[in-house]
């Protein structure tokens, strides 16, 4: 293949490099184009085939159903790693050594106190709030608490950030469940491991000793670990553009996390849940609701289904099914909604309606059986998501900020009026 592109717009035609990743992904470089040819732009809404950026973080071949985290399959890592290990690879590149794991969990430990004023911000939300809007409001008031920005050229100031946010989070997560349940709001213990800590905060009973559940423990590391990053889906795109304006870490996270709360986004998992809810109380009808999402008059979507990039299974589906089925069985839980889920997805992936479009169950699908399994409410489950995804937002923030990215700002085609003149209130 030539490295250049070439456009031909009338009687002129123009070049533009390309550029290959290391996977041999090509771009057509366009940087130069309005400029070359007077004016002329692309558009691409939902930027279908637009790259933001070029990015050494995570890989994804949708049509083959592969996923890397900094060159590691997520099959690999979700079987043999534990979620601060896969933070450490997102944020800083590669896999720590035993040392620099104790001494990133020991600083994040030392970081994981919540001002206590944050918890009157709790306290002035309804017990009704949706858990997302929560979660979004306290991780931007924990830029008024911790109100220096992030000195990106400087190692340390960078580690320190990440450090604090990732032992503040996970409180912040904790109380914003525990508000909704009327239970207090506390810490965990400095003596458990990084997901044993969040466990501990979000489940204890302020009257009895919390036990850790090693199965529901490993269940939610891997979960944790499948949701780390994705590439430059909505949310961290969102986290990446608001971020390039140089508002701070805590700021961008908080926008990521509003903009994961949609139902096309993480919120599915909650929406795939209620739908299967809906039809086991339906008396298991998937039918009727297979047919409400092919009715194109019909707003309803098969929550869980489809993917902007995987045409192909979404190979963190594959082993989050496989999880679902292990973790019932070991805590002797028999959930009808993950056998609809299964005649769903198994009657979706023959019918010609998903199979023309590539429709597979993604993430979402079998993501909330295990948090409700492990006795999390439905309306956390996105939370969950958020929590796992904040080491991969923190490390596509961080890699756009050292990169010294320029501020996103797209441009448009207008096609409203043509220029006319003002016209004197009482002449209308
Ligand atoms: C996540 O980007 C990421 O990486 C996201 C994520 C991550 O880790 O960050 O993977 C997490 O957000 C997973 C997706 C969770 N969302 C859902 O499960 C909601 C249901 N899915 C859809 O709304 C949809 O599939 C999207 C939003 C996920 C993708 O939408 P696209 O890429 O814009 O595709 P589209 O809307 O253009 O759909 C193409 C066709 C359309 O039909 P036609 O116009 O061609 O006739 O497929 C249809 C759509 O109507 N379609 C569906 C469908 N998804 C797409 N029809 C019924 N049910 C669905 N779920």
């Amino acid at each position: 293949m030539s490295d250049i592109a070439k456009l031909q717009i009338g009687e002129n035609s123009y070049e533009f490099p390309l550029i290959k990743g290391t996977e041999n992904e090509v771009a057509i470089d366009v940087k130069t184009l309005r400029n070359a040819t007077n004016g002329v732009i692309t558009i691409d809404p939902g930027y279908k085939n637009t790259g933001s950026c070029v990015s050494g973080i995570t890989f994804l071949d949708g049509e083959k159903g592969i996923l890397r985290y900094r060159g590691y399959s997520i099959e690999e890592l979700a079987e043999k790693a534990d979620f601060l290990e896969v933070a450490y690879l997102l944020i800083f590149g590669n896999l720590p050594t035993s040392e620099q794991l104790e001494k990133f969990h020991s600083d994040i430990k030392s970081n994981s106190v919540v001002d206590d004023d944050v918890k009157k911000i709790v306290d002035a939300f309804p017990k009704t709030a949706h858990p997302m809007g929560v979660l979004s409001s306290l991780t931007s008031a924990l830029t008024a608490f911790n109100p220096s920005s992030v000195d990106v050229d400087s190692e340390e100031d960078m580690y320190n950030s990440v450090v604090k946010i990732m032992g503040k989070f996970p409180v912040l997560v904790a109380w914003t469940m525990r508000k909704k349940q009327g239970l207090p709001l506390n810490y965990g213990s400095k003596n458990l491991g990084y997901v044993e800590n969040i466990m501990k905060m979000m489940f204890e009973q302020p009257n009895e000793d919390y036990v850790i559940n090693p199965i529901i423990k490993n269940a939610l590391d891997k979960l944790l670990i499948l949701h780390a990053d994705h590439e430059q889906n909505c949310s961290t795109s969102t986290v990446r553009i608001a971020g390039s304006s140089h508002v701070g870490l805590f700021a961008s996270l908080s926008t990521g996390i509003s903009a994961l709360w949609g139902p096309l986004h993480g919120g599915a998992n909650q929406a795939v849940l209620e739908m299967l809810e809906a039809i086991r109380q339906d008396g298991g009808d998937t039918k009727k609701y297979m047919a409400k999402a092919k009715d194109k008059s019909d707003p309803f979507r098969l929550m869980g289904f489809g993917h902007r990039v995987y045409k192909n299974f979404d190979p963190r589906a594959k082993i989050i099914k496989k999880a679902a089925e292990e973790v019932l069985n070991d805590l002797g839980i028999n959930d009808p909604i993950l056998e609809i889920a299964k005649g769903l997805s198994e009657e979706a992936l023959s019918d010609p309606y998903f199979v023309d479009r590539k429709l597979y169950p993604n993430v979402d699908f079998y993501s909330g059986i295990i948090y409700r399994a492990m006795g999390i409410p439905v309306e956390m489950f996105t939370v969950m998501f958020a929590l796992g995804r904040l080491p991969g937002w923190i490390a596509q923030w961080k890699e756009m900020r050292t990169n010294k990215e320029p501020i996103g700002r797209p441009r448009q085609i207008y096609n409203g009026e043509n220029l006319r003149s003002f016209i004197p209130l009482d002449k209308r």
